[in-house]
């Protein structure tokens, strides 16, 4: 077994947010939950900009997600930790697959902050891991909680026909609810106060409020 240098770290950090932006990343052997699902009925034009531009949200929402867990598996400590970081990275893969899938469909288009998304959140998650794996993984914990509450703020202004990207939501819901889970029991720390109530909150505010436009 090879030690990597922290240049082959760079290196490898680099290539896959590459992949991540611009390319289909490694994902795990889970399918598409919008697989033989159809609308009940077709979307109108308006109906599809509106969830389009939600879906563009949650795309960079992954591309997040992605940068965070590739940080802190950089620099987590127990390696148990690092390999749960590895693969719910990969599970995020799937979600952002799944959205970017769907945006294609939808005739939308990705964000084009997401490379200011991914580098921002590798930082923090790399900060994070450094700092200690229970903040790391409160940190986690606290993420995944703000993702679930904007998917359900998207769940409930999708037309109830639109059933594809009701399925993609639900699942990614539900998979998220599992990371927070999994993250506090792996020993996750709650965070302070003003980091659940006020940093965590403006930083998913800034990302959802921008990413529907850009
Ligand atoms: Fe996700
Ligand atoms: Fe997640």
């Amino acid at each position: 077994m090879r030690n990597f240098s922290l240049l082959d770290n760079i290196l490898n950090e680099i290539d896959q947010s590459l992949r991540v932006v611009h390319a289909t990343a490694p994902t795990t052997e889970r399918p598409n939950p919008a697989n033989g699902v159809q609308e009940s009925a077709p979307l109108n034009e308006d109906e599809r900009d509106m969830i389009s531009r939600l879906m563009r949200i949650n795309h960079t929402g992954e591309v997040s997600a992605q940068g965070l867990y590739r940080g802190q598996a950089l620099t987590a400590k127990r390696e148990d930790i690092r390999v749960q970081m590895e693969r719910a990275a990969m599970e995020e893969n799937d979600h952002l697959n799944w959205t970017d899938k769907r945006l294609q469909e939808l005739g939308g288009r990705k964000s084009l902050l997401n490379p200011l998304f991914y580098w921002g959140s590798f930082t923090i998650g790399a900060i994070a891991g450094k700092v200690g794996d229970k903040w790391s993984l409160g940190f986690v914990k606290e993420t995944e909680d703000q993702v679930i509450k904007h998917l359900e703020e998207h769940i409930n202004q999708l037309p109830a026909h639109a059933l594809t990207d009701m399925a993609i939501l639900q699942k990614m819901k539900a998979d998220e609810m599992h990371h927070g889970d999994v993250a506090m029991q792996a020993g996750g720390a709650k965070l302070p106060f003003l980091a659940r109530k006020l940093l965590m909150p403006l930083m998913s505010k800034v990302m959802t409020k921008s990413t529907y436009y850009v």
